[in-house]
């Protein structure tokens, strides 16, 4: 079995951060979404990966590389424009040949893991597979109809009036039938060939396309509130690490993973947080479900519930929530009179200011 997973696509609910880099990389406990799908597809013993790549595909492969350090082989096919899931299996035929295939969209989020899924695959061997999970907003994903005895009856995408509360997660796994399905399907109304409307087309030939529910924690990381409830979901199995340099006047409560080279001084970090290499955190309040990458420099300020990428300083704040800050970003406070807000602000940035 082979693997395929999407890492094109604009990512514009991530705007200002796909500006300059792709969604899959932003990170998630300090390491990028993209990453955790390509340690499930080792994990369920896929080897020879590929990977389909658009506009940010350069930093894509600086990040990943040729797969070694995943222990995959992987192949870089690139997609001109984000034409659809669809679309970018019809152009993955050569790679993918004649085999299965398991297909990872790379902004997706499954915490369990996908070998029950993948072992179901091998026992059934239905024509093609998916994972369903129950939303309370299904009009912003595929949606599956189940007929009384649980099969796949019907598919939409982003339906306005949804027959169900099944969402389509982004993991499915297919038989070589798929490539006759992409191929008969046109564009839909957004003009992308959807991989829902080829698992319809399946269904309608009188394939099997089988379902299975996924019960533990899923989410399409497509904004920044969903990238901090991974973020969370995340941190809240990370181990305590001990590898930074604290001193005797600051305080680490709970599971708390401080990385090598990061100084901690006269602070209180209460878990669970994840603190990246070389950061330097100076007294300052590190509440739970926090993110700091490597190289960030926070003094004199209070941060809780955040993601925190690589670089950024923050100085003199009180109190950060809920909070994305990009690479190299600078948070300081307005010292002199008047009492205003000073704001430096890239394009689609979002702001909310307490008043
Ligand atoms: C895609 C699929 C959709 C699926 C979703 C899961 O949506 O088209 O069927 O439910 O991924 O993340 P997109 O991210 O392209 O809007």
């Amino acid at each position: 079995m082979k693997g395929l997973v999407l890492s094109g696509g604009s990512g514009t609910r991530m705007r200002p951060f796909t500006h300059t880099s792709p969604k899959q990389l932003v990170p998630v406990a300090n390491k990028p979404v993209l990453f955790y799908v390509l340690e499930s597809m080792a994990e369920a013993g896929i080897t020879d990966v590929g990977v389909v790549v658009g506009d940010t595909a350069d930093e894509i492969r600086q990040a990943v590389g040729d797969g070694s350090s995943f222990g995959l082989d992987i192949t870089y096919i690139q997609q001109d424009k984000p034409l659809g899931l669809g679309h970018a299996v019809l152009i993955s035929r050569d790679f993918l040949g004649d085999s299965d295939f398991l297909m990872y969209l790379g902004d997706n989020f499954v915490v369990d893991g996908i070998d029950p899924l993948v072992r179901e695959f091998h026992r059934e061997r239905p024509d093609a597979q998916i994972l369903l999970t129950r939303v309370s907003d299904p009009s912003s994903f595929g949606v599956a109809e189940l007929d009384e005895g649980g099969r796949v009856v019907n598919l939409v995408e982003k339906p306005e009036f949804p027959k169900s509360d099944l969402a389509l997660v982004g993991v499915y796994l297919f038989t070589p039938s798929v490539h006759d399905a992409v191929r008969a399907i046109r564009p839909s109304a957004r003009g992308e060939l959807e991989i829902t409307d080829a698992l319809q087309w399946l269904i309608d030939q009188g394939l099997a396309v089988n379902s299975s529910l996924v019960t533990g924690y899923w989410k399409d990381t497509g904004n920044v509130a969903d990238m901090l409830d991974v973020n969370r979901r995340v941190l809240e199995g990370v181990e305590r690490c001990d590898e930074g340099d604290v001193d005797d006047s600051s305080e680490i409560v709970g599971r708390v993973s401080i990385a090598p080279g990061a100084r901690v001084r006269n602070s209180r970090i209460v878990g669970p947080a994840v603190i990246g290499a070389d950061a330097r955190i100076t007294d300052t309040y590190i509440g739970p479900f926090t993110s700091v990458a490597e190289g960030c420099r926070i003094s004199g300020s209070e941060i809780e519930f955040s993601i925190v990428l690589a670089d950024a300083s923050i100085e003199g704040v009180h109190r950060i929530q809920a909070s994305l800050i990009g690479r190299r970003a600078q948070v300081t406070a307005a010292r002199e009179a008047p009492k205003s807000h000073r704001l430096v602000l890239g394009d689609h940035s979002s702001v909310q200011i307490r008043i």
